[in-house]
Parts: C-alpha cells; sequence; structure tokens
C-alpha cells in the first residue's frame, strides 16, 4: 500500500523497522509498561550517492512535508556524508539521513552498486514512500559478501535496502529512566545487548548529546542465491543536554555516530 503523508509514511517505516528488528518493539513494550511515554528522537536513513539515489533525492519526501535542513556531517574513516532535518513540529522525530561517498570506493564495488541501482524502476526513488520500499533491486550473496569487504555500509543498504536502520528514544522524555547509564544497566538486566564499540555511552554532557544503543540483531536474508543470517537493524537512546542558550542540543556529534555506525557490523 502506499502512503501520501507524512504521518503515514512515519507509521509505515515504524512498522517495517519492527518487523525486522523485533527487539525494538520488546523494548518499546517494557519501557511503556514501565510507564514511560517512548518518543522518537530520530529515525536514521542510509543511502548511497549515486546520482539517483543521493541523500537530497531521498530527503525530499521530508522537505516537502515541512522539514528543513539543519546540519551536516562529515565520516572520512566511514566514507560518508550526511545531513539532518528537523520539523517545526518538535514532536516529530529528527530524520538523519547518511550517503556513501562511493567515488571513494574500488571500481568493483562501484560496479556491484551501478546494477543493483539500474534494476529500480525508472522514477521509483521519487515516490513518496520510497523510504519505506525495502530493497528495489535482487542481489547475491556473493555481492553482499564482495561489498562487505569494502563497506559493511555498503552491503547493509545493498541487503536491505531502503527502510530505517534504526529509531531512537529521547531519554529526556522518559519519566524514571532519565541517566543513561542507569537505562543501560536496566536494558542489561532485561537481557538486551548494547554496542559497546567506544564505550556503551558515546558522547558526553560537555558535548550536549550522550547516545547507546542495541547491537543489531541478526536475521536471515534472501539473496538471488541462498539465505545468510546477517546483522540487521538497532535500537538507539538519546540524551539530549541545553548548550549555553539554555536550550535543547538538537544536531549530532560526529565521532559519537562514527562508532553508532559499527552496530551493524558482522563479528559484534
Ligand atoms: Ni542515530
Amino acid at each position: 500500500m502506499t502512503v501520501k503523508t507524512l504521518s503515514g509514511l512515519l507509521d509505515k517505516m515504524w512498522k517495517d523497522y519492527v518487523d525486522i528488528n523485533p527487539l525494538a518493539q520488546k523494548i518499546y513494550d517494557l519501557l511503556s509498561k514501565e510507564g514511560e511515554q517512548v518518543l522518537n528522537d530520530h529515525i536514521a536513513l542510509r543511502t548511497f550517492n549515486h546520482p539517483r539515489l543521493t541523500l537530497d533525492v531521498i530527503s525530499r519526501p521530508f522537505l516537502e512535508s515541512g522539514y528543513k535542513y539543519c546540519g551536516d556531517y562529515h565520516f572520512p574513516e566511514k566514507k560518508l556524508y550526511a545531513k539532518h532535518y528537523e520539523h517545526s513540529d518538535s514532536s516529530l522525530p529528527t530524520i538523519f539521513i547518511s550517503e556513501l561517498k562511493l567515488e571513494e570506493f574500488s571500481p568493483a564495488l562501484n560496479q556491484i552498486i551501478n546494477r543493483l541501482v539500474s534494476e529500480i524502476p525508472k522514477g521509483k526513488e521519487l515516490e513518496f514512500d520510497f523510504m519505506s520500499a525495502g530493497r528495489p533491486w535482487s542481489v547475491s550473496t556473493k555481492d553482499y559478501n564482495d561489498l562487505m569487504k569494502e563497506s559493511d555500509y555498503a552491503a547493509w543498504v545493498a541487503a536491505f535496502g531502503y527502510r530505517p536502520n534504526h529509531f531512537t528514544v529521547l531519554i529526556n522524555a522518559l519519566k524514571k529512566h532519565t541517566d543513561i547509564l542507569e537505562l543501560n544497566t536496566f536494558l542489561k538486566t532485561n537481557g538486551f545487548k548494547l554496542n559497546a564499540s567506544g564505550g556503551e555511552v558515546k558522547g558526553s554532557k560537555e558535548v550536549y548529546l550522550e547516545q547507546s544503543s542495541t547491537l543489531a540483531n541478526n536475521i536471515e536474508v534472501a539473496f538471488t542465491d541462498g539465505k545468510l543470517t546477517i546483522p540487521a537493524c538497532y535500537y538507539e537512546f538519546a540524551k539530549r543536554y541545553p548548550t549555553k542558550d539554555g536550550s535543547l542540543y538538537t544536531g549530532f556529534v560526529a565521532t559519537s555516530a562514527d562508532k553508532i555506525f559499527e552496530s551493524t557490523r558482522h563479528g559484534q
């Protein structure tokens, strides 16, 4: 079913996300049962900077729906560029979109990505709900493994296509679990595994943002020539602090996000 409204798109993205990441629904339910109001801080989306799929193409439905560009970020090590968008209605989640800089990768990787992109029906990427379309191409386990040699990010997008990489619980909106260390302990006590790359908590009060995340759950994905069990999505937690002017910081911290990207790496 195609959707044409922002709320419809956000709903569809959440349903698709918990479908492949049931742990997020479990955490959402666990916090709700504690009497918490679970609000989304941001939704993270991934793409390639292929001319048909740049983050500027992908962001269009959000800009049409009232979102505005509010900042950009460079991740030289991961060869990524990202922008974030905020809505004037502050109850709506921030949208964070990153794109992989294809020109910094081998001709072999580019060849695979160009082949995948050529399978997308003309104009499909311009549809309002493309960001919930899932995988718009066919891909083999060999493609996946070849991409993985150069970039786990490229392999993830090839395998999962266009759907949220993660949603993020806004810790500031919680009443009981207001401290990120306490929240992490609570989650671990309840059996959830956290991403410890760079420490469980990324960032600090000094940079106005603390974040932690679960490890991506592994799911079985069908490829053209067989199945692989691979990391899918993760759930993130963010606590924001006021800046010098007293308003809550709304941006992101590149060095923290750098480590968070590793939540979908193999072997973690
Ligand atoms: Ni995030």
